[in-house]
C-alpha cells in the first residue's frame, strides 16, 4: 500500500516536470509580455460604434422612420406573430395586460388599444419596445426581439386601432 502512494505521487511529480499532460502544449506558446508588441490597431469601420442599433436609439422617434411598408397587411401579419412570441405573456390576447405574466405586474401592462399608445408616432413605438424609458417597467427588448421584427410588430400593434 505504501509503494503505492509512493508511485502515485513520482508518478504526479513525473508528470508535472516533464509536462506530458494536456496543459503540457502551453510551454509552447509564445507567453507574449504585456507591451512587449504593438496593439492591434483596427482597420477602419470594423468595430460600428454610431450605426445600427446606436442610430434608431439616438434619432427622436418622431423622425425615425420604418424600412418597411407600416401599411400593408402582409407585414402586419407578420408582425402578429412576433406578438405571440414576444408580447403576449405580458400584454394578453387581448392586448389589455392580462397576459399570464401580465397579471402579476401592478398596475398592470399598458392596454395597446389605447389612445396613448395608438397615438404614438411609427418611431417612437419601435424605441420604446426596444430601449424602453427610464423609470418604466418595461423590459428593453432591442437584444431579444430582432430589428426587423420589432418594426412588424409596430406595424401590426398600429393595425389593431384604438379600442372602440
Ligand atoms: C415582462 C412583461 C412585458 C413584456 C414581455 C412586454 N411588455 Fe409592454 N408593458 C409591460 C409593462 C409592465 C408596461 C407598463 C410599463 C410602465 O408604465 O411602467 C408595458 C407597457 C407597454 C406599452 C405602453 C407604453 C406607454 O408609454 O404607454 C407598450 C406600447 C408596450 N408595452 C408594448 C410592448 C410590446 C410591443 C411588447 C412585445 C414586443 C411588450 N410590450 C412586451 C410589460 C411587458
Amino acid at each position: 500500500m505504501k509503494t503505492a502512494v509512493k508511485w502515485m505521487v513520482l508518478s504526479v511529480l513525473v508528470m508535472g516536470m516533464t509536462g506530458c499532460s494536456e496543459y503540457g502544449r502551453m510551454r509552447e506558446t509564445p507567453g507574449v509580455k504585456p507591451h512587449e508588441e504593438p496593439l492591434l490597431i483596427m482597420r477602419e469601420g470594423v468595430v460600428p460604434f454610431d450605426g445600427g442599433e446606436e442610430i434608431l436609439r439616438n434619432t427622436p422617434g418622431e423622425a425615425l422612420s420604418s424600412p418597411l411598408n407600416m401599411k400593408d397587411a402582409a407585414v402586419a401579419a407578420a408582425g402578429a406573430k412576433e406578438y405571440v412570441n414576444y408580447c403576449i405573456h405580458c400584454h394578453g390576447k387581448n392586448y389589455d395586460g392580462y397576459g399570464t405574466v401580465g397579471q402579476s405586474f401592478a398596475p398592470k401592462p399598458d392596454d395597446l388599444r389605447e389612445a396613448d399608445v395608438q397615438g404614438m408616432s411609427d418611431g417612437e413605438l419601435f424605441q420604446y419596445i426596444g430601449y424602453s424609458k427610464p423609470k418604466s417597467r418595461h423590459p428593453a427588448l432591442a437584444t431579444t426581439v430582432s430589428i426587423i421584427d420589432r418594426w412588424r410588430i409596430t406595424a401590426y400593434i398600429k393595425s389593431l386601432g384604438i379600442r372602440p
